[in-house]
């Protein structure tokens, strides 16, 4: 099994718990077709109040902190708010990876975090 370094971070309000995004610090074959640098999910109870958006939002310093030059994001194209928070968020597609018969493709997206290297 060939894992990664990653750190989680919580989202929270009070004492409460809101949801959590996780930072890949690096990717590995797998993480590079599902799973991506960065993944979020805020708790039942509290979608559809504006969190995701915010979690993301939140989560972009952080990997600027772990040095990455761009994230790697991944959804089904039939989530529609991961969508909608991944473009908000800066989110370019860069393409499209079908599964198995009947299944969600999968969407990659890219954001930037930090300008490109210069190498001229
Ligand atoms: C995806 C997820 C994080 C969204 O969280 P959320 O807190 O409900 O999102 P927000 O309230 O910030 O909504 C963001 C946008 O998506 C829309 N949206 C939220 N849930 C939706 C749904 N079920 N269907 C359609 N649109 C939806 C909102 O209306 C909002 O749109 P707007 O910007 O036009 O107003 C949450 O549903 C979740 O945890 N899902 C499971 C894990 C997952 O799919 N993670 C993302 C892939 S890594």
């Amino acid at each position: 099994m060939n894992f990664v370094p990653q750190t989680t971070y919580w989202l929270v309000e009070g004492d409460e718990f809101i949801g959590r995004v996780t930072v890949r610090h690096i990717l590995n074959k797998l993480l590079e077709k599902e799973g991506g640098h960065i993944g979020f999910d805020i708790r039942p109870s509290k979608r559809r109040k504006g969190y995701g958006m915010k979690i993301l939002q939140l989560a972009i310093p952080k990997a600027k902190e772990w040095d990455l030059e761009k994230a790697l994001l991944i959804c089904n194209d039939n989530n529609e708010a991961a969508i909608k928070i991944i473009k908000a968020n800066g989110g370019v597609l860069q393409d499209r990876i079908k599964q198995g018969h009947g299944l969600p493709q999968k969407l990659r997206f890219w954001i930037q975090l930090k300008p490109p290297e210069d190498y001229s």
